[in-house]
């Protein structure tokens, strides 16, 4: 999805009487440095993380070495939705709400539970499906970034959140727009009060003004879990 990412999925009609892309403004995408991020510079099938669009609120970015094309979901409430695909010269580049649609669980700089796996999936719960998954080890939840973050098995009952994001071929920049799909945030924001008041302060609730850090999984978080 290239610019006017937004408009265009709010001008399709697949979701018209469904879920429906909300757009929580414009965050340009930046590197540790505060410069603009460069999607070339994204190593492929790794994690990264930037927030969006609150200041607590995590967001994985992947660039998936492989396109991803649009995919028809649906919320826990039964909302329809077509996710777009991925974005860039590949159609690549793709982002999802980092809090897991089961209980919350959510990449901290202390501990990660939830992360892309590069390879064929492995869950003790239930048989593997596909391979290159997000999987939360909390209680096994996978989720395909490359169809939507769909669910492919575990407890989760809805994809991950989409974040919409924007990539400008002359520039190679990628912004954040909205986000589609089921958004978790009112209930992350009730569950975790308190420890987001820790750990964020009292700007966690503040909305993402107009640029993001991003950063590799392993640099934001001192304990990724692997399960
Ligand atoms: S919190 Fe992620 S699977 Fe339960």
């Amino acid at each position: 999805m290239g610019t006017g990412s937004l408009a265009a999925v709010l001008a399709g009609s697949a979701w018209a009487a469904d879920a429906k892309p909300r757009s929580h403004g414009r965050v340009l995408l930046v590197d540790e440095l505060g410069k603009p991020l460069k999607a070339a510079s994204l190593r492929a099938q790794t994690n990264y993380v930037f927030h969006y669009p609150f200041e607590a609120t995590p967001v994985f970015l992947l660039d998936l070495g492989k396109a991803a094309t649009a995919t028809q979901l649906v919320t826990r409430e039964k909302l329809s939705y077509q996710w777009p695909g991925g974005v860039g010269p590949r159609r690549s580049l793709v982002a999802f709400s980092a809090i897991c649609a089961h209980k919350l669980v959510y990449p901290t700089k202390d501990l990660s539970f939830i992360s892309f796996r590069k390879g064929a999936a492995v869950n003790p719960q239930t048989p593997s499906q596909g391979s290159d998954l997000i999987h939360c080890c909390a209680d096994h939840s996978q989720y395909d970034p490359a169809r939507g973050a769909q669910v492919l098995g575990g407890p989760a009952e809805q994809p991950l959140c989409a974040v919409l994001l924007e990539h400008d071929a002359k520039s190679d920049q990628l912004t954040a727009t909205g986000t589609l799909g089921g958004e978790l945030f009112d209930d992350f924001f009730k569950k975790y009060e308190m420890k987001l008041s820790l750990e964020v302060g009292p700007n966690a609730r503040q909305t993402v003004a107009a640029r993001s850090t991003v950063r590799e999984l392993d640099r934001f978080c001192r304990n990724p879990v692997r399960c």
